[in-house]
């Protein structure tokens, strides 16, 4: 497909939506486009190349994408009255990539969550009147390709694994990110160390099925992310170690051991169940029970008897009766959740639940998606405040609002505001001492 030519774009802006992994993914694009000699747009400034790094999770994370180009189209004119160049990104392009090189004329790239390595590339192309879309799935290529990693905020995302081979019959994170694969043990370690010598001092590992992940540590033995996360804690300079999002079913008994020996592996664990009922469960494909669940939570609390736990749910799971949702609102006031995320199921096409009988209404889902956060923020309010009084180590991520006020986060991930004289990256202990529902004040000691 041909286009007019244009001038090669010089500055741009990447705007990653949905998971955290788009986020790492987007920093790494931004850098690609660095790479090659382009600068970031300044805030306000309208960029040469937008990257919309979409997400398709849900339908109306699908829907922004569409609504986002419209706009870019007519709003984001540039001083000589021309548009800027989009390119769409993440697993949107991926999933939809023909159709919307179809649908929308304005945009001139299209690359899959596999293969933005090929970025700086394909906008060349673009420039020079070829637009291309680029949505093969070799992932390991893509890591190789990218630039060394230098600057970094106090709080890094690496990204040590992708994709799942569960296939939860609601998800379509199978279809657009592929088969789970694992990064190599020494460019992952690699990585952090650049991360750590660029500011890092917190990694958050991620992963779509983070606790899958498995490598052969520097004496050729098989490791999992335990073993990761024990050769990342010997380096002095990185303090903490999270990793985000895990499977029930891959928590091994060594990654649980590492929770009650790892000082710096915080004690804060992102443990999806989706819902409380063993039916809904099965339908789902989600290969646990809510007792098999709460088992595997009593085992980590043995280890980490404070450890905070976090979850997704899907209210609304074709043929999701009230009695089965009422076993999900038991199952959270059993478990005292810190934090979640909850969702309307959204039918995504190409998934089997989308064709499943007795899809609940959407005035059914709003209801009950209503109860469920309600309760699930009493339990996160309660965990705050059950916080007060501990004094723990925040490490400082940005200024407040407020003159001498500074944000950071606690060991269990929750934001802290306090006063003091910090600088961004230092580790700083406070006592815990107000809680509102989604942040604590503290005072330093
Ligand atoms: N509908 C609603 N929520 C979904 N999620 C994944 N697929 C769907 C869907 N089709 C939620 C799950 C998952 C989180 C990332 O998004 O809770 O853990
Ligand atoms: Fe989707 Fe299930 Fe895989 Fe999570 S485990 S990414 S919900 S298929």
């Amino acid at each position: 497909m041909a286009t007019s030519l244009t001038p090669a774009p010089k500055t741009f802006r990447v705007k990653s939506f949905g998971c955290q992994m788009n986020v790492y993914d987007g920093e790494r694009m931004a850098e690609l486009l660095g790479a090659e000699g382009m600068t970031a747009a300044a805030d306000g400034e309208d960029a040469d190349l937008i990257v919309l790094n979409t997400c398709h999770i849900r339908e109306r994370a699908t829907e922004k994408v569409y609504s986002d180009i419209g706009r870019i189209g007519k709003d984001s004119r540039r001083a000589d009255g021309s548009a800027p160049m989009i390119a769409v990104a993440g697993c949107v392009a991926q999933a939809e990539g023909e159709e919307i090189m179809a649908r929308a004329p304005s945009v001139k790239v299209v690359v899959g969550p596999q293969s933005y390595h090929r970025l700086p590339a394909m906008v060349a192309d673009a420039a020079a009147g070829k637009r291309s879309t680029e949505t093969d799935m070799p992932a390991e290529a893509k890591f190789a390709a990218l630039p060394k990693r230098r600057k970094s905020g106090p709080s890094a995302f690496l990204t040590v694994q992708e994709g799942c081979d569960k296939f939860c019959t609601y998800c379509v994170v199978p279809y657009t990110r592929g088969a789970e694969i694992s990064r190599p043990f020494a460019d992952l370690v690699e990585e952090a160390k650049l991360l750590v010598a660029g500011g890092a001092r917190e990694i958050t590992l991620l992963g779509q099925n983070v606790n899958a992940w498995s490598g052969e540590d520097e004496k050729g033995r098989v490791v999992g992310l335990d073993g990761l996360a024990r050769a990342l804690a010997a380096e002095p300079d990185l303090k903490r170690i999270r990793y985000t999002t895990s499977h029930p079913n891959d928590m091994t008994d060594g990654l649980i051991a590492a929770h009650g020996e790892l000082d710096k592996l915080m004690p804060f664990l992102h443990l999806p169940v989706q819902a409380g009922n063993d039916r809904v469960l099965k339908a789902m494909n989600r290969s646990h029970t809510t007792d098999s669940y709460l088992r595997l939570l009593e085992r980590i609390r043995a280890v980490r008897p404070d450890i905070a736990l976090s979850g997704d749910f899907i209210v609304g799971f074709p043929g999701e009766t009230e009695s089965e949702f009422q076993d999900t609102l038991r199952l959270v006031d059993a478990v005292g959740y810190a934090q979640a995320f909850s969702f309307k199921y959204s039918p995504r096409p190409g998934t089997p639940a989308a064709t499943m009988a007795d899809q609940v209404p959407a005035s059914v889902m709003d209801e009950r998606l209503q109860r469920l956060q309600a309760a699930l923020n009493r339990h996160q309010h309660a965990f705050n405040k059950a916080s007060v009084g501990k004094t723990c180590d925040v490490l400082v991520e940005r200024k407040g609002k407020l003159p001498g006020q500074w944000l950071g986060k606690s060991p269990w991930l929750q934001s802290v505001h306090f006063m003091a004289d910090a600088d961004i990256g230092s580790m700083v202990t406070v006592e815990l001492v107000d809680a509102g529902p989604n942040s604590l004040s503290g005072r330093l000691v």
